[in-house]
């Protein structure tokens, strides 16, 4: 049995924890606060097509390390995962790469939308997470740039009592402004291509079928002040749209070109200053709902390649919550609210079967952001350098304890 003695609670209690554990150990975790573990609702574990970039024993590690034991994966796989087969298929995979890692990461899966098989939604509907749309070409092949097509996703969901999560930029803007300004070799300009109009136009077609289906839609990584404020909007009409933000949007700007590159390059890119204001105000109020990290890795020599060819996404996992925490103690975010974004929330926009996974994490404790710490098969963060203050060491899944330093669940 392993016991944690005088552990914080968030209701400022002290209590002691026990776990199975061929060890009688006593820790005195006085020093630490127990919060429940993050659900991650946005991550790329790469499976099947890109291995190379991360499998699920290496995105289980990384999850792990986070605090997070819960994550929803992406369909832009290759091949997608958009027919009942190909879910099935990758299904398999998963369950295998996790039993051969002894790891039992709580996981759903998304549902890719995809013109040719929208039909199979009725077949998927009780397997899967919810349907995941791309309105603007991105990482892989899935996109709905059809408005008929986008209009028979929300009847299916409407339906099939699915939630209709989006990438929400437009995909005629981005090609426009892909044509103009395509031959620019400054990373810098990716922000200028796929340019805050795309994002907001999106956003706007969003809320109007939202309106017009009486649908559920989730908006996934919100970049700017202007999408926070129709979201705003929608929300105080009763609406069900809800907003998921990034850690690099939140903490990253296009500022951050100049020293990172293509490594700060992804979809929706960084933009203003005043944007990371307008998102922590659209936090603060309610408008955005959760975090999510949208944990997208691709490797250095992937990385390394010209502006152009350089794939866009950046991992994060390991990463969101140290930076929440050190976000907490500079006073910008409450423990509270870090919980209701991590957990409460997006538990009521995707529900996961119900289980009292935490992680207890010390907010005294300061480090640097480093790439050999890791666990991400990239092996680089795009916060690497950041010194933050509050780091998860113990994370709680489905009672075995896994502690961070050694990267391992105490046996
Ligand atoms: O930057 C991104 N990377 N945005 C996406 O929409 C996809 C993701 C990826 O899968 O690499
Ligand atoms: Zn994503």
């Amino acid at each position: 049995m392993i016991t944690f003695r005088n552990l914080k609670t968030l209701s400022r209690k002290r209590a002691t924890l026990s776990f199975p554990s061929q060890d009688a150990r006593i820790i005195d975790a006085s020093d630490f606060l127990m919060l429940p573990a993050l659900i991650d609702g946005h991550v790329h574990f790469r499976i099947p097509g890109a291995d190379h970039k991360e499998d699920w024993k290496t995105g289980a590690l990384a999850a792990l390390s986070g605090g997070v034991t819960c994550v929803v994966d992406m369909p832009n796989n290759h091949p997608p995962c958009h027919t009942l087969h190909h879910l099935h298929a990758k299904k398999k995979i998963i369950d295998q790469q996790l039993k051969q890692a002894a790891i039992p990461l709580r996981y759903q899966l998304y549902f890719g939308a995809d013109p040719r098989h929208l039909k199979e939604i009725a077949q998927v509907e009780e397997c899967i997470a919810g349907i995941k749309v791309f309105m603007g070409a991105s990482t892989g092949e899935l996109l709905i740039s059809k408005d008929a097509d986008l209009e028979k996703v929300f009847q299916l969901a409407r339906i099939h009592d699915r939630i209709v999560a989006v990438h929400a930029e437009d995909e005629q803007i981005l090609s426009e402004r892909k044509k103009a300004l395509g031959d620019c070799k400054d990373p810098a300009h990716h922000s200028l291509i796929r340019d805050r109009s795309a994002a907001i136009s999106a956003v706007e077609k969003l809320i109007y079928l939202a309106h017009k289906h009486d649908a559920k839609v989730f908006i996934l990584h919100i970049s700017t002040k202007e999408e926070a404020h129709l979201i705003r909007q929608a929300k105080q009409k009763g609406m069900r749209v809800y907003a998921e933000t990034t850690p690099h949007h939140l903490f990253l700007s296009d500022a951050d070109y100049a020293a990172h590159g293509t490594y700060v390059q992804m979809n929706p890119p960084l933009r203003k200053v005043r944007d990371q204001e307008a998102l922590f105000e659209a936090i603060d109020d309610g408008t955005i709902d959760t975090i999510g990290s949208d944990h997208a890795p691709h490797t250095r020599e992937e990385k390394d390649q010209p502006f152009g060819k350089a794939p866009s996404g950046v991992p994060g996992i390991e990463t969101v919550l140290p930076l929440l925490l050190n976000a907490c103690t500079q006073g910008k975010l409450s423990l509270e609210k870090i919980t209701r974004l991590t957990r409460r929330n997006i538990e009521n926009i995707i529900p996961f079967p119900l289980h009292d996974d935490c992680v207890i994490v010390d907010l005294e404790k300061i480090q640097t952001v480093q790439n050999e710490r890791l666990k991400t098969k990239c092996g680089w963060s795009p916060f690497s350098g950041m010194l933050l203050k509050g780091w998860p060491i113990y994370t709680i899944l489905n009672k075995q304890v896994f502690e961070v330093e050694r990267g391992q669940f105490l046996p």
